[in-house]
């Protein structure tokens, strides 16, 4: 797939901007604050409905603006679609496909984009959370019936918070607590069969890239359940996550021994008031060489793996789709070194789309259709 035309109003630093795309690589150059990392951040929105800055919606909407507006020509195969974005700086956002009200999560997106960015070094070295949302995003374009499932998740979470928050003031309310665990083991299991199983789609993936980029160590991924596992016991509650699709744990396993283990904290629970286990406190642990590449890991190590999660997750989402998305790459080249720089402009090469922020010149070697210059303010950037 790939995107003609992106018109921006009110989009942070752009009052207006208005750009056309050709099907290869587009190179987005100007100096800082020109608003070079907005222009992905709109793009990667549309496919996401969220930035990949992790910063919330609103954040978006320029200053003093009611709200945000982004369109976007989406070309895949003969077929062309519009895609219009409505972001307000209070309430939520609208997206209309084609001019017709477009529900999240119905079908997958046609925009979508994967983005390399320095932060991506969080993947690596910030806490769980960060991995969590990789994979969460991930499931939600590979698996997509899982959706319903996360969001019903989030729901009884929050019920369930607010219950022990309150405290069991009746016999109602612990038949209440009762349903609700209930029904938060049984969508947890499902959540984490799905994200184990995702990883053990991506380890193929992860482990070429990393073998491109970093020959002598080899990496191992284990999803760590918040919860025991009998499976895999002990303290690590960790599994070791093979390259084999459906190795992994059943979903009513997870759910029975999630139910187990939240049934043994019920104490514990009442009195901190909130849900200690489940999906939103497990995390993805990666080895590189043997070593826990989070702690362990050595500044490079940890970009290279960053790098190769990204690529990792580039190739799947191709692969399920169908469709390669477009390559967003935000200040990659100054960060990287000259092998990484090498293994990023080949995908870049052989990719259908890439548009690539930089406030210099990138490598040579990337050789773009058009370059784009964006200057702070400005309405009608040089083409
Ligand atoms: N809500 C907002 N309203 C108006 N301006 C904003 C808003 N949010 C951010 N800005 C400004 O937008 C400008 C563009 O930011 P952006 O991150 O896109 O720049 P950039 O070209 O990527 O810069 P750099 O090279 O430093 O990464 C910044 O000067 C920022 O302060
Ligand atoms: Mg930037």
């Amino acid at each position: 797939m790939w995107v003609s035309s992106l018109n921006l109003r009110d989009v942070r630093c752009h009052a207006t901007l208005d750009l056309e795309f050709g099907a290869g690589c587009t190179l987005l150059v100007g100096g800082n604050g020109a608003g070079k990392t907005t222009v992905l951040e709109a793009l990667h929105w549309l496919g996401t409905g969220r930035s990949f800055r992790r910063v919330p919606d609103e954040a978006l909407v320029r200053t003093g603006r009611p709200a945000a507006t982004v369109r976007a020509r989406v070309h895949s195969g003969s077929r062309a679609r519009v895609v219009h974005a409505e972001i307000p700086a209070q309430g939520s956002a609208r997206v209309l496909l084609d001019g017709t009200a477009h529900r999240r999560g119905s079908s997958p997106s046609p925009v979508q984009a994967t983005v390399f960015s320095p932060d991506d070094l969080e993947l690596v070295k910030g806490g769980p959370q960060v991995r969590r949302e990789y994979l969460d995003e991930l499931l939600m374009v590979v698996t997509p019936r899982l959706r319903v499932v996360r969001d019903d998740l989030g729901r009884t979470l929050r019920q369930r918070n607010a219950l022990l928050r309150r405290g069991l003031r009746s016999r109602a309310d612990v038949g209440t607590l009762e349903v609700l665990t209930e029904r938060f083991a049984g969508l947890s299991g499902e959540l984490v069969a799905g994200r184990w199983e995702l990883v053990a789609r991506l380890l193929p993936g992860l482990r070429a890239a990393v073998e491109a980029l970093d020959p002598v160590n080899r990496v191992e991924v284990a999803y760590r359940c918040s919860w025991e596992d009998p499976r895999t016991g002990g303290d690590a509650r960790c599994g070791k996550v093979d390259a084999v699709p459906g190795a992994g744990p059943r979903p009513a396993e997870l759910a029975e021994t999630l139910w187990t283990a939240l049934a043994a904290r019920a104490d514990l629970e009442a009195e901190r008031g909130l849900t200690t286990l489940g999906p939103h406190r497990d995390d993805v642990l990666v080895e590189l060489g043997g070593r826990d590449a989070r702690t362990q890991g050595s500044q490079g190590e940890q970009r290279t793996l960053a790098l190769a999660l990204r690529l990792a997750a580039h190739g799947l989402v191709t692969e399920v789709l169908g469709v390669e998305p477009v390559l967003l790459l935000d200040d990659m080249f100054s960060e990287l070194d000259e092998r990484r720089s090498a293994a990023l402009v080949e995908r870049v090469r052989g990719a259908g789309q890439a548009v690539i922020t930089a406030t210099h010149d990138p490598p040579r070697a990337i050789r773009p259709v058009a370059t784009i210059e964006l200057r702070a303010g400005s309405l009608s950037p040089a083409a």
